[in-house]
């Protein structure tokens, strides 16, 4: 039996180029927004072309001590260059990189995962603690 859950690929995002980076403050005030900033290949750059390029991010937060985990975002990046010219020929492309604003009521996890088209799903976690 294979789970979905088991493709998830995980790594260091300072030495691989599909990590997503989530940068948000350690510390937060509970009820208070806060901006959280999403992006791949802060450190490594991401092939960003019509054949190769980061799909989507979707952004998850799993407070402490909660059994579920919950939906914050979903962010899609659909222009890499395609046009009627041919492929890396079209006029725009989009960065896999978002700022959402967010509060939360307690600490928790934030979870961002990342869809590579041809290398699959990568996912990165960072603690937030509330006071
Ligand atoms: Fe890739």
């Amino acid at each position: 039996m294979s789970y979905l859950g088991d493709q998830v690929q995980q790594a260091d995002w300072k030495k691989e180029k599909h990590s997503p980076v989530i940068h948000c403050p350690e510390e937060v005030t509970a009820g208070e927004f806060f901006e959280v900033k999403v992006n791949i290949g802060e450190e490594i750059g991401h092939p960003n072309t019509t054949e190769h390029h980061i799909s989507w991010i979707s952004l998850f937060f799993k407070p402490e001590g909660d059994k579920f985990t919950y939906e914050v975002g979903r962010y899609e990046f659909n222009a890499h260059g395609a046009s009627v010219k041919g492929a890396n020929e079209g006029p725009v492309y989009t960065n896999p990189f978002f700022v959402t604003s967010v509060k939360v009521m307690q600490p928790g996890t934030f979870h961002a995962l990342a869809m590579c088209n041809i290398h699959g799903l990568w996912e990165s976690t960072q603690e937030v603690k509330v006071k």
